[in-house]
């Protein structure tokens, strides 16, 4: 179920490791939200200038030597760099330490394997609109996690948008099939428009125009009705009229149902492949 965002001021020292698009979206979440800079560690090769500003207010990057126990660590390095990211955050695992992980495909069994015996681990799958804190998460945790640690991610997680829990982790595939690669077909959807408008005799830029702000608008209305996606295209559709005509090719045989059912099928099993 999603939830209200919440202020976070009640995060006790939180350590961030990777702080690229993700983690740099969570980042700027959580310090909108009121967390204190002074309770934050980064870990992040790749500093830019908004990271080492976040110094002078408190936060620690990329810290040497004595390693310290962190409340919460959020990994949200390449799924790839894992197996040389991961077991190096042992000392920084204290026996209340949740460790939250937005990897793709790094599964809660991989986690377990690199670190000590018993932690609490919640694996989380987030999409890009994170980016503009319009993401959508999906989390799961494994038997260790208390109702405290779990609602203390799920206030994590609500910085880059909804959250949504599942208690079975074979889910997530589905899920990374589903609202994880989600936003690449909402994209082609608006290129397959402009080259459509462009068939239709439109001139490029115009139609481009035109299926950028009906795919961003339709999806911003979307966002802001209480009626579901079905009625909401119902109430544009006229019997007998021109999207009734469209929507015949695109219901019918082959059409987007069936597309979509065989895209979102292979992509979960890319994922169950991928898993690790
Ligand atoms: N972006 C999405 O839409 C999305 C959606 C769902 C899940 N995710 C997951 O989120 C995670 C992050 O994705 P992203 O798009 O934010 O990737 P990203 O921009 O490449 O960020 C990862 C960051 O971690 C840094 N890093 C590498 N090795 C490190 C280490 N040992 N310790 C600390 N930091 C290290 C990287 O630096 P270098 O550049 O030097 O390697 C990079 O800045 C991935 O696991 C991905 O599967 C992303």
């Amino acid at each position: 179920m999603s939830r209200t965002p919440q202020p976070l001021k009640s995060i006790g020292s939180l350590l961030l490791v990777g702080a690229g698009k993700m983690g740099s979206a969570m980042l700027d979440g959580w310090l909108a939200r009121g967390l204190n800079p002074k309770k934050l560690t980064v870990v992040e090769p790749q500093a830019g200038k908004p990271l080492k500003a976040l110094t002078r207010r408190g936060l620690k990057l990329n810290p040497k030597g004595k390693t310290a126990e962190a409340a919460v660590i959020v990994i949200a390095v390449k799924p790839q760099t894992a197996p040389e990211a991961v077991p190096p955050l042992r000392p920084h695992v204290g026996k209340a330490t949740l460790v939250l992980s937005i990897m793709a495909g790094r599964t809660i069994g991989f986690l377990e394997k690199s670190l000590p015996p018993g932690t609490a681990i919640v694996r989380a799958m987030p999409n890009t609109p994170a980016a503009i804190g319009r993401g959508i998460t999906v989390a799961v945790a494994n038997a260790k996690v208390s109702a405290r640690q779990r609602k203390q991610a799920s206030d994590l997680l609500a910085a880059i948008g909804k959250v949504e829990w599942v208690s079975d982790e074979t889910l997530i595939d589905a899920v990374t099939a589903l609202s994880g690669s989600g936003p690449a077909y909402v994209f082609l959807l608006a290129e397959a428009m402009t080259k459509a408008g462009i068939a239709a005799g439109l001139p490029a830029a115009l139609a481009a125009r035109l299926a950028r702000e009906t795919v961003a608008g339709s999806g911003e209305l979307l966002h802001r009705s209480d009626l579901d996606a079905a009625t909401l295209r119902q109430n544009v559709t006229s019997p007998g009229g021109t999207t009734a005509a469209a929507l015949e090719v695109l219901m019918g045989p082959g059409g987007f149902d069936e597309l979509l059912t065989k895209a979102i099928a292979a992509a979960t099993l890319r994922s169950r492949q991928l898993a690790g």
